[in-house]
Parts: structure tokens; sequence; C-alpha cells
């Protein structure tokens, strides 16, 4: 896939989960990372550069899983999206909102963008800046209500955080794609509608936001309409973001038929999503939540046996994965993104 995309100017990618990464660190090349190198061009960590897993205590840090990610994208001429910066999951254990005043918890926020930046500022090409920051009940009554999750970041920087820590990150990491990236957006409906306030406020006001990232995630047997997505995408980008699918992944427990046929309906249904999605000028990274349904995190989720990536559980190419390989042979030249470099220097460093 990697091949097709670079032709296309595509950035093709996924998460990479936190046992193989720590038997890649430990023991080098397993037939994981060299599939990884041979099929994507930008990789995330799926748990590994979140704050509470980066966090050793406040302002305290162990990067040494982060760095084994970086350092391998950097030797095998990959891009990186840095997830997350803030997010109301996976936090330190430190960090108790009952314990730290308001200034306290916007400093802590600062203080951590800032030394994300630090390290790895010129080396990401995008990054998750704050992770999930929409309501999932933009039009009802309670806390959530508006077009903001209630969160730990909103309570302590107020309703206008975003905006606040777009600006700290921008200056922590000048160079690198500041990403808003959430969920149950993927086609119209009212949480898509609060993202696009969203997006279309924090634009005019100039704050620095260079992406927005759909993590479609498609758990629950919805099959989309190609063109509701590619319209989706469309009214962003006219907003001038890029548009990145983050988290891609299709659950086949809910679909009807045999295995073949599920997994039928499952490449299908990538096929729909991407092909849909390079119609889009500004569309420039695919991503899926991992590539192995050995090391998937759908099947704790739903608490069912899926296969909700595109390679088995052996690293083998479902249909899933040749479904994909179409869909970016067949966009060939009519797919003209940004162009997307990769890194130059494949040497490695510090
Ligand atoms: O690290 C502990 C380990 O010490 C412990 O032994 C083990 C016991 O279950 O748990 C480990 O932590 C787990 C962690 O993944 C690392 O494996 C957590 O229980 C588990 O909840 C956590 O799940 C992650 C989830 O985010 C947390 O909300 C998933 O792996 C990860 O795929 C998922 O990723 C999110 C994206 O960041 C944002 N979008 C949605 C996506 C799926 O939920």
């Amino acid at each position: 896939m990697r091949e097709l995309a670079d032709k296309n100017g595509l950035l093709i990618g996924c998460a990479v989960a936190t046992d193989p990464l720590g038997a890649m660190m430990r023991d080098g090349p397993t037939p994981y990372s060299t599939v990884l190198a041979e099929q994507f061009n930008i990789i995330t960590a799926e748990n590994a550069t979140k704050f509470g897993h980066l966090s050793t205590g406040p302002g305290a840090y162990d990067w040494s899983l982060a760095d084994a990610l970086f350092d391998f994208a950097q030797r095998h001429r990959m891009q990186m999206r840095f997830h997350t910066g803030l997010w109301h999951n996976q936090l330190p254990t430190w960090l108790d909102e009952s314990k730290h005043r308001s200034n306290e918890i916007a400093a802590i926020a600062r203080d951590h963008l800032a030394a994300v930046g630090r390290r790895y500022g010129d080396r990401m090409y995008c990054w998750d800046v704050v992770n999930e920051p929409i309501s999932d009940k933009p039009d009802q009554p309670g806390a959530d209500s508006g077009p903001l999750r209630d969160t730990i970041w909103k309570r302590a920087l107020g309703d206008d955080y975003l905006a606040t820590v777009h600006h700290w990150a921008h200056e922590a990491a000048p160079h690198a794609k500041l990403v808003l990236n959430d969920y149950g957006t993927d086609i119209a409906g009212a949480k898509t509608d609060a993202l696009y306030a969203v997006v279309n406020d924090l634009l005019a006001r100039s704050v620095p936001l260079h992406a927005v990232g759909f993590q479609m995630h498609l758990l629950h047997g919805q099959r989309y309409d190609p063109s509701a997505v590619t319209a989706n995408f469309q009214r962003f980008a006219d907003l001038g973001v890029e548009i990145h699918i983050t988290e891609m992944d299709v659950a086949i427990a809910p679909m009807s038929g045999d295995r073949q046929s599920r997994l039928k309906q499952q490449a299908q249904a990538y096929r729909d999503v991407l092909a849909a999605a390079m119609k889009v000028k500004g569309f420039t990274v695919f991503q899926t939540w991992g590539f192995t349904d050995r090391h998937s995190w759908v099947p704790k989720f739903t608490k069912c046996d899926d296969a909700a990536l595109p390679l088995d559980e052996n690293l083998l190419p479902k249909p899933a994965y040749f479904a994909l390989r179409e869909a970016l042979q067949q966009a060939g030249q009519s797919h003209m993104p940004f162009p997307v470099p990769l890194p130059s220097d494949p040497g490695g460093r510090g």
C-alpha cells in the first residue's frame, strides 16, 4: 500500500500497539515491524504517547517507548502523528482535579504541550492536540450541552480552551500540523455540525488549526453512503483544513452472513470510505487503528471476537487489504492532495 500511497501523495498509516512496540525496542526487527515499514508511511502510537503513559510524575517523563517509535519512523522514512496532547482519558494518575486549582491545571497543560514540543516538535508531521473535544450531545441539556465536551481541561481553562491550547501547541511545535480529532463526525449529524461550528470559529479567529481528524470507527454495522462521506469531508476541506482519517476499523460481528461474506462486506466498507475520501482535495492522511487483528482494541471494546483490521492475526492480508489497494490504484492521478514530504534524513537523531 505504501508504494501506491506515495504515488498518490497520500500518507497511509496505522496505530502501533504498545506490546509489539516494546518487542521491537527489545529485540529489533520482528514480523510486525517488517510489515509496518513495508506497508505504511505514517505511524502513531496507539497508547505510548498519551499523557498518562508518558508521565511518571509532575513534570517527569519516561520517553523511552515514544523515542523508539520516533526513531523507527525516522529510520524507515515515515511520518509521525503525535497522539495526543490533551485528552480526558488516560491521564496521569497524579493529576487530580480535586487537588489542583484551575491555574495549576492550566500550567500542567501548557508545560506538557511544551515538553512534547521540545522533544518531538520538529519530528512530527501532525499532532492531535486535543482529542475528542466535541460533545456527544451538543443539542441536549446537561453538562455536555453546547459544542464542547465537559472535561478537566475545559473546566480549568474555560470555554475557549481549544484556542488557548492550540496557540500553546503552535508555540511548542511551530512546524507541526495541528489536528482536531474526533469520532462520530464522519457524516452529517448534530455532532458533526458542532464540530464544523467549532472549526469554523477557530479558523475565523486565526487560531492555528491545520487539519480535522475523522476517526472512522465503524463498529456498529454502519455502512456509509460514500457520497455522504465525500460531501462531509468537502464541507470541512472548503474551510481550508486538511482532512485526515485517523483511526479506521470495521467490525464484522454486527454484519450478517458467514465469515467470508462478512469479510467481503468489510472490504467494501474500507474501499468505499477511502475512495470517497480520495475525491476530496485536501485529503492527505488515511490511518487505521492498528493493522493486524492480533493487536486491535476492538474485541476488548465490543466484548466479542472481532476482526476489524485489514490484516489477520497472522499478519496476512484480508480482502480489506486488497480493497484498500484497489481504492489507491483507482484514484491514480485523479487524486492531487497537498504534496506531503517524507523525512529526508533517515539516519536517526539523538
Ligand atoms: O497499561 C495497562 C496495563 O498496565 C494493564 O495491565 C492493562 C490491564 O487491562 O491495562 C493497560 O491499560 C490499557 C491500555 O489501553 C493499554 O493497553 C487500558 O486498560 C485500556 O483501557 C486502554 O485502551 C485504549 C483506549 O484508547 C483507552 O481509552 C486502547 O488500547 C486504545 O486503542 C484506545 O484508543 C482510542 C484513541 O486513543 C482515541 N480514539 C478512540 C480509540 C479507541 O478507544
